[in-house]
């Protein structure tokens, strides 16, 4: 059995806004679209002759009209003259006949300005939060107003909601396109920097392959004739210029290995071979037979795991193992034969490559800068090189969309790890 149908005021007026109505404007997400519905309905529900929807930003004292209804009247009070209708501002009740304000109520002034004969005042809440106000004006046939009155006062909360919810959104949607400017923005920059880097790596390379290359026939020319000068005139000089001879010859010859070195160096990235399914067994290989004296003399041993096959360039992946193995060897602890393991494991979308020594180590804060080229952390005469080997291995590494560090301890040994992405 339902219960006896009672009509009520209230369920009389509600029922003038439907639950379609309600829920249309709580669909609303744009508070200015919400305005137009709620102030419109609303005004047909009660006759008044104007309905305005004033919203409260928070933490913004300012208020701002979303609707009037008529659209014509939006001009009806200016903004300052809308703030007073905030219960922020004037939280006492106000009567429905303006003849009924206080003399000095500041409200007075302004509804008279505007010729406003009577009004009823709705504040939205929600949450506590004053989120706007809602204002019929001019009511018709004012002494039976109340069933809307309490229609209205009953349909104020899912209001205040709807209203809170566009007003949230619109703050999103802000934010959101804020956002997007943003990434936009920084899209751009990154672009750009990358496009300059590009160039002044370019750049770079061309001037370090020039330099070298143009440098190398000055050099041959004292490089020859010191050596002609050492094996004509040894001994027939005195000490002295004997030795500043061997100085010049030596000299010569290091930095031969110099530049040559740096054309190479230069040559990654510019005279690289497009690359192609490339055995690293067979690099490794390559590599250790062009390591095979150093290896032999040492008494290194070379343990190595099963490699895989990489999209890559053969002839700069053999450097690149050659760079890591010959280090290993070189810089071993002088009581020990050095050891040397080499590995591969597969990981997500790329292989990690390991080359382990049982060598004097480094200590760690060195780890970037033994990659840079010249940057070496022993003198020549304790270890020959030309600190040129690692910033290799870092270029080929990077050409191949890999990268390359270091893991170790002065005395500890060190591993060399590098990624090279797995082909499909
Ligand atoms: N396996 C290693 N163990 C310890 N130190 C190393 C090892 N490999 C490289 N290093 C350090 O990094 C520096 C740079 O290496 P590299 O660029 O190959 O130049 P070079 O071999 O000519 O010295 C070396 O001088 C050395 O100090
Ligand atoms: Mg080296």
């Amino acid at each position: 059995m339902s219960p006896p149908h009672r009509e009520t005021p209230e369920s009389q007026a509600a029922g003038l806004m439907t639950v379609e109505m309600i829920s249309g404007l709580l669909a609303s997400t744009d508070p200015r679209e919400l305005g137009e519905k709620l102030t419109e309905q609303l005004r047909e529900l009660t006759g008044a002759r104007t309905v305005l929807l004033i919203a409260h930003r928070a933490g913004n004292a300012a208020a701002e009209l979303l609707h009037a209804c008529p659209a014509r009247r939006a001009t009806l009070f200016p903004a300052e003259e809308l703030a007073l209708f905030c219960p922020e501002q004037t939280p006492e009740p106000l009567p429905r006949r303006s003849e009924e304000l206080p003399p000095d109520h500041p409200l007075r002034a302004a509804l008279a300005r505007a010729g406003v004969q009577s009004l009823l005042r709705f504040p939205l809440r929600a949450g506590g939060e004053p989120l706007g106000t809602l204002l019929l004006l001019d009511l018709p046939v004012l002494d039976r107003m109340d069933d809307a009155v309490k229609a209205v006062t009953l349909l104020s909360p899912p209001m205040a909601l709807a209203l809170r919810n566009a007003l949230a959104r619109q703050q999103i949607e802000k934010q959101a396109r804020e956002i997007q400017r943003y990434a936009a923005e920084l899209e751009q920059l990154v672009r750009g920097r990358t496009a300059e880097l590009a160039r002044s790596n370019a750049e770079l390379e061309q001037f370090a392959y020039v330099a070298s290359h143009d440098l190398q026939e000055p050099l041959r020319m004292v490089s020859s004739y010191v050596q002609l000068l050492a094996h004509r005139y040894q001994d027939k000089l005195d000490s002295d210029a004997n030795e500043f001879i061997a100085f010049a010859v030596d000299g010569a010859k290091r930095m031969q290995a110099l530049i040559n070195d740096l054309l190479s160096f230069s040559r990654v990235g510019t005279r690289g071979k497009p690359f192609e399914p490339t055995d690293c067994g067979l690099a490794l290989d390559c590599a250790l037979d062009n390591l095979r004296v150093a290896i032999e003399e040492s008494g290194a041993t070379v343990i190595r795991a099963p490699l895989p096959t990489v999209a890559g360039d053969a002839t700069q992946l053999t450097e690149l193992f050659q760079n890591l193995i010959g280090n290993a060897v070189k810089f071993r602890r002088p009581q020990e034969p050095p050891r040397v393991e080499v590995a591969a494991e597969r990981r997500a979308g790329e292989w990690l490559f390991s080359v382990r020594d049982n060598g004097i180590g480094l200590d760690m804060r060195f780890a970037e800068r033994i990659f840079m080229i010249f940057q070496r952390l022993h003198t020549r005469r304790e270890y020959p090189g030309t600190g040129i080997g690692l910033a290799m291995c870092k270029k080929i590494v990077e050409r191949h969309g890999g990268r390359i560090w270091v893991e170790s301890a002065p005395g500890k040994g060190a591993t060399f790890y590098f990624t090279i992405p797995a082909s499909a």
